[in-house]
């Protein structure tokens, strides 16, 4: 299957993956053919892009990290506020991942708008397993971050909605508000005697930077835990590649750039290391931009993040970018402006 950016969708492609809605309804499943109709529909959903079949592409397989249902009973329990349910989905992404410790971060979560916050939520929670995985901590450890994780953002449901939605600039009054939602989370779920300190210190503390610039308590490198500092990764980097009404998705190459641009200041060294690891700047299934003016897809990550193997859409021929001997003058062009096709 293969990765499309919305704006380039078009009738007659056959749907690769079904599309949900925010309540995790299929609105089109699978194998659907797209009509202008139904074009429309996903425009209105505001999703970034759909994952269709063609012969071009029909060995590229994506596994996921975590299947849908598990997807969307995350995003239900978070939409209602269901702590206990959250942490019982925060417990299973660790069941499934653990079930394929080798899965990289392919796959480009196909929500909308409106159910951003909550799926924003469970990636965060897969992200940050993979990276924990990593890093190797031990099964209780998993546990706890994946749950922390799931449940980072809860203090958000504390904020006035039509703040935590607003689709242009927030008021300096308006983000300080919005910041407090780290403290608001951890006075949720302060007296709760079935999560850990360390859970509980990780929703406090997840927007911490190394150099102490971040917020609530400002805390600097060895002071906050690691749970906090591999939430803070992963959560930067969804936000970064997710579409917003006010801004174009980045690319996972170039979000991933930024991660490594800003640590010692933001992020820890040794989390974005192990981050880098495991996600792939360049997906299975989307196109890329190659130097020597060819548009092509990404078939499968080599050793070189830098340097897939690619399917030339001209004429189907693949190339093993890293095989540098054959194709040391080709490279990927860095996607610009944000988009992710
Ligand atoms: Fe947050």
């Amino acid at each position: 299957m293969r990765y499309i950016p919305i704006e380039k969708t078009e009738q007659d492609m056959i749907l690769a993956r079904s599309v949900y809605d925010n309540t995790g309804r299929v609105l089109l499943s699978c194998g659907t053919v797209l009509t202008d109709e139904y074009i429309d529909k996903l425009y209105d959903r505001g999703l970034p892009g759909i994952y269709i079949e063609d012969k071009l592409a029909e060995d590229i397989e994506i596994e996921e990290a975590i299947s849908e249902e598990l997807r969307n009973e995350g995003a239900e329990a978070l939409r209602n506020g269901d702590v206990d349910a959250a942490m019982g989905v925060g417990r299973r992404i660790v069941d499934e991942i653990i079930q394929n410790p080798r899965v990289t971060l392919d796959l480009i979560d196909l929500r909308s708008y409106d159910d951003y916050t909550y799926r924003h939520s469970v990636n965060v929670a897969v992200i940050s397993t993979v990276i924990g995985i990593n890093m190797q901590l031990n099964r209780l450890a998993l546990d706890e971050l994946s749950i922390a994780a799931i449940l980072h953002d809860i203090g958000k449901r504390r904020i006035d909605p039509k703040i935590i939605n607003k689709k242009g600039k927030l008021t300096p009054e308006e983000y300080t508000e919005v910041k407090r939602h780290s403290e608001y989370g951890y006075e949720m779920v302060k007296s709760r005697i079935d999560l850990s300190a360390k859970i509980k210190n990780a929703i406090l503390l997840h927007h911490e930077n190394e150099d102490g610039s971040g917020y609530p308590k400002g805390l600097k490198g060895n002071q906050i835990f690691i749970y906090a500092k591999i939430i803070h990764v992963a959560d930067v980097f969804d936000a970064l590649t997710a579409k917003r009404p006010y801004k174009k998705a980045y690319a996972q190459s170039e979000a991933a750039e930024y991660l490594m641009g800003s640590c010692d200041r933001m992020f820890d060294r040794e989390v974005v290391k192990a981050f880098l690891q495991c996600v792939s700047l360049y997906p299975k299934g989307t196109q890329v931009q190659l130097s020597n003016g060819k548009e092509a897809l990404v078939v499968e990550a080599t050793k070189s993040p830098l340097r897939p193997k690619v399917r030339i859409i001209e004429d189907g021929t693949d190339m093993d970018l890293s095989s540098l001997y054959e194709y040391r003058n080709i490279t990927i062009v860095p996607p610009h402006d944000g988009d992710i096709s």
